[in-house]
C-alpha cells in the first residue's frame, strides 16, 4: 500500500502508468495467456491509441511487454483501436483490429506474429494488404469498428462481425473470407436493433447448455446456444439465441432492450469487454474495462486511468436464460489470512465488524439465510428500475427483509462506506424478487467523484441461501450475487478508509433478522506485474 497512491490496485491488471481502456485480443498460446489493451503511452487521458501487451502464466501475475501494435501506417496513423485474436487451424494466431486512418476513417487491419515460435509473441507485423475492410457501400466511416474473433462455418469460410450503426441502429456487420485476407460483406448483418445506437466491441460465441465448460468460437453443436454482446449506452448488454452456421441466421430468444431484465454482464462499471476460449482449461473467460469514477484532472494527477476486471469464467446458467460469471479460480492463490463465521444471526438494525483481514485488499464470500419471509414488501419487478430503486431505498433506508449485506471500504465510524446489499420483496403471484444494490453515496468524503448507485435483480429463490462475493481492491469492488447471476462492479475513492484504515462490516437494516450461514474472508496478496524493462522476467 502506497499512501501517495491510495487508490492504485494490488491484484487487478493495470499498467505502471497512463491511460488504458478496452481489453483486446485476449488469447492462450503455447502455455501463455496474452492480454492486449488500448493504451496511451504518453498520458493518463485517451489518445495516441496503441496496443499494450501483457503476458501471464496464470492470468494474475503479468509481464507488461513492449507495445504490440503502434500507429505507424496511413491506415492506422490516428490510432490502433480495438480488435480480437483468432487462433488459426494450424495453431498460429492472427489479430484483426480497427485503424483510425489518415482521414480518420475506421478500417479493419490484420497483424501476424513475426515469429510464431516465440511464445510471448513480442513482435507483430501488419499485413501488406491492409486495410482489409473499408467503409464502402453506405457504411459510415465513423461507425465501423472492433472486429470480433473470427469463426469458421461448415463451408470452411471464416466469419467475423464488425460493430456499426446503420440508419441510426446498432448493427453487427458480417464479413466472410476464405483466406482471412479477402473479406466480403454479407448483404444481411448478423443482427441489428432499432432500439439501440452504435454497437462497440461486439462479441459472438457459443455456450453449452447444462455444462460448466466453455466452447471454442467455431464450435457448433446440438446443445449449444449463441451469445451476442454489444457495448452501448456505456454498458455491455447481451442476448442469447440460436445461430445457424449454414444460413448465418441468429435468432435471439429475447432481443436487446425487449425484456424488462435487459441482461448485462455487469450492472456497475464494466465496458467494451471481450471473451476468449482458454483451450488449456476448456473455459471461456471474460475481461472488461473498468473506467475511473473520479475526475479527468484526478487521473492526470495520479498518472493513470482504467483497470481491467478480474478475469471471469462465463457459462450459460442452468435456467438457459442468462449467463453466470465467476472470478477465475487462479485468483484464489492470492488468498492469505482467513476469517470464518458460521450460523450467526444478525438482528434488524445492527452491524458488526469482520476483523483480522486486510479490508482494503480482500476477497469475501458470504451466504445469508432468511428464516422469515413473511411481511416482505410488495413490488412489481417489471415496473421498476432496479438502479433507481437502489438509490431510493438505499443502505440507510430501513426495510422489512433487508437491506442486508456488506459495508466495504468503510472508515471506522462508517462515515465512509460502500454498501453492497440485498433486499427481498414479494412480487405478484406469491413469488419473490431479490434486489442487489451497490450504494456509493457515502463512499468518499470527496465531492467530485461519481457516487451513483447501481442495482439489478438476482434470479434466486430467497427460500434458499442468497450468496454474495466481493473482491475488494482499494478503489474497486467487484461483487457477484447469487453465485454470479448478477454482477456489480463499482469504483470508489475513499479518503479515510484507505490502507489499514479500511474496515469491513456485515449489516442488516431490515426489521427482520437474517442469518449468516457462512462467511469466509481473506486478505489478498499482491499480483506481480512487471513492466517490460523490469529486471525479473519469467524463470
Ligand atoms: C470502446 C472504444 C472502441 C474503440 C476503442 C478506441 O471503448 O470506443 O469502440 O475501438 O474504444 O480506443
Amino acid at each position: 500500500y502506497n499512501p501517495k497512491q491510495p487508490h492504485r490496485t494490488a491484484y487487478h491488471f493495470q499498467p505502471s502508468k497512463n491511460w488504458m481502456n478496452d481489453p483486446n485480443g485476449p488469447m492462450y498460446y503455447k502455455g501463455i495467456y496474452h492480454l492486449f489493451y488500448q493504451y496511451n503511452p504518453y498520458a493518463a487521458v485517451w489518445g495516441n491509441i496503441t496496443w499494450g501487451h501483457a503476458v501471464s502464466h496464470n492470468l494474475i501475475d503479468w509481464i507488461d511487454l513492449e507495445h504490440a501494435i503502434e500507429p505507424t501506417e496511413p491506415y492506422d496513423i490516428n490510432g490502433c483501436w480495438s480488435g480480437s485474436a483468432t487462433i488459426l487451424p494450424g495453431g498460429n494466431p492472427v489479430i484483426l483490429y480497427t485503424g483510425a486512418d489518415f482521414k480518420n476513417r475506421q478500417v479493419q487491419n490484420l497483424a501476424e506474429p513475426k515469429n510464431p515460435s516465440d511464445p510471448y509473441l513480442k513482435e507483430w507485423i501488419k499485413a501488406k494488404n491492409n486495410p482489409l475492410m473499408t467503409p464502402i457501400n453506405g457504411i459510415d466511416p465513423q461507425f465501423f469498428r472492433d472486429p470480433t474473433t473470427a469463426w469458421q462455418g461448415p463451408d470452411k469460410r471464416w466469419r467475423v462481425v464488425v460493430g456499426s450503426q446503420i440508419d441510426g441502429h446498432g448493427t453487427a456487420l458480417l464479413y466472410r473470407s476464405k483466406d482471412f485476407v479477402t473479406w466480403t460483406k454479407s448483404e444481411k448483418p448478423l443482427h441489428f436493433s432499432n432500439k439501440t445506437k452504435m454497437w462497440e466491441c461486439p462479441d459472438f460465441y457459443p455456450v453449452i447448455v447444462s455444462r460448466r465448460n466453455g466452447l471454442d468460437t467455431s464450435v457448433h453443436s446440438k446443445n449449444s446456444k449463441h451469445v451476442l454482446k454489444a457495448s452501448f449506452n456505456d454498458q455491455d448488454y447481451y442476448i442469447i439465441g440460436t445461430y445457424n452456421p449454414e444460413t448465418d441466421k441468429f435468432i435471439p430468444d429475447v432481443d436487446f432492450m425487449e425484456s424488462y431484465l435487459k441482461l448485462r454482464y455487469d450492472y456497475g462499471i464494466f465496458y467494451a469487454s471481450k471473451t476468449f476460449y482458454d483451450s488449456a482449461k476448456r473455459r471461456r473467460i471474460l475481461w472488461g474495462w473498468v473506467t475511473e469514477g473520479d475526475d479527468k484532472l484526478d487521473d492526470i494527477k495520479k498518472g493513470w486511468s482504467g483497470l481491467q476486471s478480474i478475469p471471469r469464467s462465463i457459462v450459460l446458467d442452468k435456467n438457459g436464460k442468462q449467463l453466470t460469471q465467476w472470478p477465475i479460480k487462479e485468483i484464489e492463490r492470492l488468498r492469505r489470512k482467513e476469517v470464518n463465521l458460521q450460523n450467526k444471526g444478525i438482528k434488524g438494525g445492527t452491524a458488526f465488524e469482520i476483523t483480522g483481514i486486510t479490508a482494503s485488499q480482500a476477497d469475501v464470500e458470504v451466504s445469508f439465510h432468511l428464516p422469515n419471509l413473511h411481511d416482505a414488501e410488495l413490488i412489481h419487478p417489471e415496473k421498476v428500475d432496479p438502479k433507481i430503486l437502489c438509490s431510493e431505498k438505499n443502505a440507510s433506508t430501513k426495510g422489512v427483509i433487508g437491506p442486508f449485506g456488506l459495508m466495504v471500504l468503510a472508515s471506522k465510524n462508517l462515515t465512509e462506506r460502500t454498501a453492497v446489499f440485498f433486499r427481498v420483496f414479494k412480487s405478484h403471484d406469491d413469488k419473490y424478487a431479490v434486489l442487489m444494490c451497490s450504494h456509493q453515496t457515502r463512499s468518499s468524503l470527496r465531492k467530485v467523484v461519481n457516487k451513483s448507485s447501481f442495482g439489478a435483480f438476482v434470479d434466486v429463490d430467497p427460500k434458499e441461501n442468497i450468496s454474495l462475493r466481493s473482491l475488494i481492491d482499494h478503489s474497486i469492488v467487484e461483487s457477484f450475487g447469487g453465485g454470479g447471476k448478477t454482477c456489480i462492479t463499482s469504483r470508489v475513492y475513499p479518503e479515510l478508509a484507505v490502507g489499514q484504515e479500511a474496515h469491513l462490516y456485515v449489516f442488516n437494516y431490515g426489521t427482520k433478522s437474517v442469518t449468516i450461514s457462512n462467511l469466509h474472508g481473506w486478505s489478498m496478496g499482491r499480483a506481480k506485474i512487471f513492466p517490460a524493462h523490469g529486471k525479473k522476467m519469467f524463470p
